[in-house]
């Protein structure tokens, strides 16, 4: 194939670029397409301290962006500047530069706009007693209020070829449409409308950030989302983040924001995920609206063309600081009412805030989370937490099927302290007895099975619905993960060894990989070339069918390495084992081991959901029944 990047076959004359066909070379980095006029646009008004902006788009953006904003305005003197490549009211020095906390430095955009499209700003400072207008350099009086309205027509109207790569006006046009989410996520002190020939697609009134990132993303998150803010040092982490519930088949619910600016950074996307990978299936994206706010020296924003890369001076403890963060409140699901907003996870909390109070989630939405998540339903009990935390591993026989195998029987029946103790401890067993709901135990006590699926219990708040398949298997597979780390994998021998028929592949990856095996707690021998005998299987899994958690841990092993398995697939693998071995529908449980397991649930980390993700439990108050039956309307 012949390329057009061919070499010169002549040496020509080293020559200066003429300025606009620099600023045509540079537009073609900052003006990708009509949503990067539009986002360049809004960070000035922003910059400028409006409080008030209207984006007005027509044909997707190429016809027309015109963005009025209430802001400070330009000085007339100085408006052949403005459009002027690299001249910038933002930074003067190099330290400056390090610094920068506006979102614009470069002193580019306008120039670059104004090369490849008919560009009008028209502009009032507070002082001036008229507008001005600034039109292909020609400077005129105008009339219009304090602020400034830039007016951006024919886009690429001069490169016929970049205009080639725009795709449809509906295209164009969501893409526009994100960019003024996007700003509008992290500006919730600012009112936005956003209109499209003609018709008004969006309007914001200044609110806070619950409220604002509700209406932007949706009932679905605004129902399955906790609050998050912690600080550490110069690092403050805050906003909201989906539960799984929440999450979606698209990465496009994500919204990360350094120092008020929308980011996309691998890093920084990779903690958040890492953080969920115990509450997500791998094809499921979570959704969520978090800031990173930090001292603008200890990042760099000057490193891609349209700022959406960002890098750190200390990116380990970044990840870090941000993964724990978000996993922190994600274990913090355990013992709250599903669909009611915990209190924010304040670990930490530092009085260094690296917040110039630019950013309006900072400081004022303290008061509206409190405000308005203030008495989560249920307290979070840190004994409960340090409990499940600190994976007791002598105790780890207290799968609550096993209160059946000890022949626990009926409503009430009076267990023995200790038998209680190993369980759940002394102080439920009177709970128990007593039946009565409290605040105590979250989750409240069992009245009945209903249709072998869902265990229905009466807590303080009124009627609570567990699917028991999903919670059991949540709580075993919490405990395989605390087993597993602090390996210490209770066994259980066979009495007699489960033998099946293997291939050659089972039996020769058994006999490899006995020491990974054996961590895992499974004894798997070979006793012919082609047959497999367990011996062993972790004691939490013993009422599964053996053969298949051999077969599910042999295939694994095989397919992925055996070290591989223990790091990065082991949870997966947990997960695949706890689902084999976590109670089936239409298994009667009685009343006792209903409790077991909701006491279970209450001290199980992140008991809210399954491993995919999906409620163990859902809270109906005796409000919303009530409601159903319109008693007291
Ligand atoms: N809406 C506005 N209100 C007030 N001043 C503005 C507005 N838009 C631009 N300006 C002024 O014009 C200057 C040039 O704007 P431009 O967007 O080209 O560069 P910048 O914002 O300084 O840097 P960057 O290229 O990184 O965006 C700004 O520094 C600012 O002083
Ligand atoms: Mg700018």
């Amino acid at each position: 194939m012949t390329t057009s990047l061919s070499p010169l076959t002549t040496q020509r004359p080293i020559l200066a670029l003429p300025d606009h066909l620099i600023s045509q070379i540079a537009a073609g980095e900052v003006v990708e397409r009509p949503s990067a006029v539009v986002k360049e646009l809004l960070e000035n008004a922003l910059d400028a301290g409006a409080t008030t902006i209207t984006v007005r788009l027509e044909e997707g953006g190429v016809k027309r962006i015109a963005i009025i904003d209430n802001g400070r305005g330009i000085p007339a003197d100085q408006l052949p500047l403005a459009v002027q490549r690299h001249a910038t009211s933002k930074i003067n020095s190099l330290e400056e530069l390090e610094n920068v906390a506006t979102l614009g430095f470069r002193g580019e955009a306008l120039a670059s706009i104004s090369s490849v499209a008919i560009l009008t700003l028209t502009t009032r400072t507070a002082e001036a007693p008229h507008a001005w207008q600034i039109e292909s350099g020609k400077i005129t009086p105008a009339s219009g209020a304090q602020g400034t309205t830039v007016d951006v027509q024919d886009l690429y109207y001069n490169t016929p070829a970049r205009r080639k790569f725009l795709k449809s006006e509906q295209t164009e046009f969501g893409h526009c449409a994100e960019v003024v989410r996007r700003i509008a996520l992290a500006r919730p002190d600012v009112s936005f409308s956003l209109s499209h020939n003609g018709k008004t697609v969006d309007h914001w009134n200044v609110s806070a950030i619950d409220k604002r990132s509700a209406t932007i993303l949706g009932d679905n998150f605004a129902n399955a989302r906790l609050p998050i803010d912690e600080s550490a040092g110069p690092l403050r982490l805050h906003g909201f983040i989906g539960l799984p519930t929440a999450s979606k088949g698209r990465a496009d619910s994500q919204y990360f924001y350094v120092n008020g600016r929308f980011v996309r950074d691998k890093l920084l996307t990779h903690a958040v995920r890492a953080a969920y990978q115990d509450v997500l299936h791998g094809d499921r994206y979570p959704s969520y609206v978090i800031a990173l706010d930090l001292d603008p020296a200890l990042v760099d924003v000057n490193v891609h063309p349209s700022k959406i890369e960002v890098r750190f001076r200390d990116s380990r403890s970044i990840h870090q600081f941000v993964f724990h963060a978000v996993n922190r409140a994600l274990a913090q699901t355990s013992a709250t009412a599903f669909g009611t907003v915990p209190a924010p996870a304040t670990a930490g909390i530092s009085d260094t805030q690296s917040n110039n109070g630019r950013l309006p989630w900072i400081g004022g939405e303290q008061t509206s989370f409190s405000a308005q998540f203030a008495s989560p339903a249920f307290a979070i009990n840190d004994s409960n937490l340090n409990q499940s935390g600190s994976g007791n591993s002598s105790n780890y026989d207290y799968s609550f099927m096993q209160q059946r195998a000890q022949g626990a029987q009926g409503a009430g029946v009076a267990q023995s302290a200790e038998s209680y103790g190993a369980f759940f401890g002394a102080k439920t067993a009177q709970a128990t007895e007593s039946n009565l709901p409290n605040d105590d135990h979250p989750l409240g006590f069992a009245l009945a099975q209903l249709h072998g699926i869902y265990v229905l219990a009466q807590n303080s708040k009124g009627l609570v619905l567990v699917d028991m398949h999903a919670a059991h298997e949540r709580i075993l597979y919490e405990q395989l993960k605390n087993a597993l780390d602090e390996n210490a994998m209770p066994v259980q021998s066979l009495l007699i060894p489960m033998t099946f028929h293997a291939d050659g592949v089972e039996v020769g990856t058994a006999e490899e990989n006995q020491d990974i095996l054996k961590s895992l707690g499974f004894d798997i021998a070979a006793i012919s070339p082609t047959t497999l005998a367990v011996r062993a299987v972790p004691a939490l899994l013993k009422n599964a069918d053996a053969q298949s958690l051999a077969r599910d841990v042999l295939r694994e092993v095989r397919e992925f390495g055996g070290s591989r398995v223990l790091i990065d697939r082991r949870n997966e693998l947990l997960g695949t084992l706890a689902c084999h071995t976590a109670v089936r529908a239409n298994r009667s449980l009685t009343i006792v081991e209903m409790n077991a397991l909701l006491r279970q649930m209450e001290q199980t980390e992140r008991a809210d959901q399954c491993n995919h993700g999906r409620p163990t439990w859902v809270q109906m108050g005796l409000n919303d029944l009530d409601k159903m039956f319109m008693r007291g309307q």
